[in-house]
């Protein structure tokens, strides 16, 4: 058939996670599945979110389910702002805040916007496997950069990929698929480096900060406040894992109050919400989320299962960084990642291989699941370890 050479390339490559959507939790024989592929959390949305909900439904007026605004309803713009000007002490106002189909209808917005065609945009590896294919949608080359052994930022290899033709950095903190929370000191350093560079390339280089999982952190740690760190940040940010709603396609973009010639860059973020078919985010979403800023599902819900898996694998011989946020555990595993994914699926364990993430010898897995789910796994787990060791 005659689908575009790209898509065809782009399917191949992708097809462990696509297989991945088809939901199946048994398999054909009707053994379980210990399905630890996908990001999409078990964990049911707070209550806060399903009375909200309520409270929208019941309370219907003219229009509601019409068009908004392309930049998203002023109510939730400026509750977004509100929160985030608190947060940050910084002045934003509904003119730095823009309403998104998700995290990943803001980075596509955000990438569409900035990126003339080959401009450049460095990406950290191990890597959230649809950045180069939103990259590419947008006509921009995605230069991969790799962090140290340890997951940590590498500010060196950063700088020895930066060229006149870099148009932006992507940072996604905590990190899928690692884990890893990046240090202010490291993320200061990244921010020095970008204005050395735009004072040397007279341009702007910008740092588009993907903060998916900004709420799921643990162990108490912090996350260094980006806004306060890099005055040419784009933020992306999204609902779907704080409220456990992925499903609703719902999120925010906002961009930094002091950065020079904001109103063309919102402006600009606007017609490319616009032109990408978006037209504005899921409107009934945007009037529930107005109300629920700062609301998430209980993190402890997360650290249990991040805690009684990590401990049961270490036991089993599996060696990783143990996640300081986000849902996903990267283990080295000995031998090829491939072979060791095919034999954890013969135990009916579903997880993907670190080669989607640019980096091969881990394998990925995600534990926003059931608390049964991963104690059934762990003979599977410890069956295969055995099987390489
Ligand atoms: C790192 C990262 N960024 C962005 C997204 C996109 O999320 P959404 O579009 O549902 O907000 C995801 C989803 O899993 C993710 O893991």
């Amino acid at each position: 058939m005659s689908i575009s050479i790209k898509v065809k390339e782009g399917l191949a490559a992708s097809s462990w996670t696509v297989k991945a959507f088809d939901g199946r939790a048994q398999t054909v024989s009707g053994e379980e599945l210990y399905d630890f592929r996908l990001g999409n959390p078990k964990i049911e949305p707070p209550v806060e979110f399903v009375e909200e909900l309520k409270v929208v439904a019941n309370n219907p007026f003219p229009g509601m389910h019409g068009y908004s605004a392309l930049a998203g309803h002023a109510q939730a713009r400026e509750a977004i702002a509100q929160m985030l000007s608190k947060e940050r002490g910084l002045n934003f106002t509904a003119h730095h805040v823009i309403m998104t189909a998700g995290g990943a209808g803001g980075l596509n917005i955000i990438l569409k916007t900035l990126l003339n065609p080959g401009e450049e945009v460095i990406v950290l590896s191990p890597l959230y496997l649809e950045y180069p294919y939103y990259i590419d949608n947008h006509g921009g080359v995605c230069c991969l950069v790799e962090t140290n052994a340890d997951f940590t930022l590498n500010v060196e290899n950063i700088a020895a990929k930066i060229t006149p033709r870099t148009k932006a950095i992507i940072i996604n903190s905590p990190n899928n698929p690692t884990g890893t929370i990046y240090s202010e000191e490291s993320l200061k350093s990244v921010a020095r480096l970008l204005d050395d560079k735009n004072r040397e390339f007279g341009k702007d280089i910008f740092l588009i900060y993907d903060a998916a999982y900004q709420d799921i952190i643990y162990d108490g740690n912090k996350l260094p406040d980006i806004f306060n760190i890099c005055h040419n940040t784009i933020f992306a940010a999204s609902y779907s894992k704080p409220l456990s709603i992925p499903g609703e396609r719902i999120g925010y973009t906002a961009v930094h109050p002091e950065m020079e010639n904001s109103g063309e860059l919102m402006d600009a973020l606007t017609f490319s919400n616009r032109v990408l078919g978006y037209l504005s985010a899921p409107v009934l979403m945007q009037h529930v989320v107005a109300n629920l800023q700062g609301v998430c599902v209980d993190r402890a819900e997360y650290q249990e299962r991040r805690d009684m898996f990590c401990d049961a694998l270490e036991d089993l011989g599996y060696s990783f960084q143990r996640p300081m946020g986000a849902y996903y555990i990267f283990p080295k595993i000995p031998g090829d990642d491939v072979v060791f994914v095919r034999e954890l699926a013969k135990e009916g364990i579903l997880v993907l291989p670190g080669k989607s993430f640019g980096r091969s010898g881990y394998i990925r897995i995600a534990f926003c699941v059931k608390k049964e789910t991963i104690k059934n796994s762990l003979p599977g787990f410890k069956e295969v370890m055995n099987r390489f060791m």
